[in-house]
């Protein structure tokens, strides 16, 4: 029995919920890309433990949108999917040009500040749903939803953690396998380790992909080495 006065380890122990840790701070921020200007919810830097990336904007997106902007001819007409969207930004642009984007993240945090920018960009063309890389029942409903498929995946700056890469092109390759005529998927990679730029090139190999980088769009970005690999199905 505890007398008065004594303590167990557990008594020190505070506890906070995760929601303790969520920064909501989001502000309205304007970006520009070529002649396209958006503004959008999020927040500046990233200040939890919790896997909260999506809440700001990544050097990647910024490389896409800046590509995107300059090559809007592929996006007249199409019907994509982004993968690991955050906040929504290269979606957004996206669906000044496309029939239909489809922004997709895993986060429930992300997928609220995500469908707050669809709310303020007030388009017809632009939804959200829950995807979690490698989650055959997301991939079902997503496709049982879209029964024609994807012309294009997008995904900028979704290369950053080792164990997500596999799951990620177990994803891709559903979605390109489902459209195999005409699907591609157009990554925006921004390189920090060695290891992640070789882990990409082999996991999309494993995978019956072909990675190709798009001549033209290797550029420092953030003092990071960005480029924009165009993969396909062998
Ligand atoms: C570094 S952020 C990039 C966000 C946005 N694309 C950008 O460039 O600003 C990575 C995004 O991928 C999402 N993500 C990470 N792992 C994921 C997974 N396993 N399944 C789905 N989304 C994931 C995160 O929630 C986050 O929104």
């Amino acid at each position: 029995m505890q007398k008065q006065g004594e303590l167990d380890d557990d008594d020190d122990t505070v506890c906070l919920g995760s929601s303790f840790f969520v920064d909501r701070n989001y502000e309205l921020t304007t970006f520009t890309f070529g002649s396209h200007v958006l503004n959008l919810l999020c927040l500046r830097s990233a200040s939890t433990d919790y896997d909260l990336t999506g809440q700001l904007v990544w050097p990647g997106a910024v490389l896409l949108n800046n590509y995107l902007s300059q090559h809007a001819e592929i996006l007249e007409g199409c019907s994509v999917i982004e993968l690991g969207s955050g906040v929504g930004i290269t979606g957004i642009l996206c669906s000044r040009f496309c029939q239909e984007v489809l922004l997709t993240d895993h986060n429930e945090e992300v997928l609220e500040i995500m469908k707050k920018n669809i709310e303020l960009h007030s388009s017809s063309v632009l939804t959200a749903e829950k995807l979690e890389w490698g989650n055959c029942d997301h991939i079902i409903q997503i496709l049982e939803k879209h029964p024609k498929g994807f012309d294009l995946i997008l995904g900028a700056d979704i290369c950053f953690q080792q164990s997500s890469i596999s799951h990620l092109f177990d994803t891709v390759k559903k979605l390109l396998q489902f459209n195999r005529s005409k699907c591609r998927f157009i990554l925006a990679y921004v390189s920090r380790s060695k290891i992640m730029d070789t882990l990409v090139v082999n996991e999309a190999g494993q995978h019956g992909m072909q990675v190709n980088e798009v001549p033209g769009t290797r550029t420092t970005i953030t003092n990071l080495e960005g480029v924009i690999f165009e993969i396909t199905l062998k």
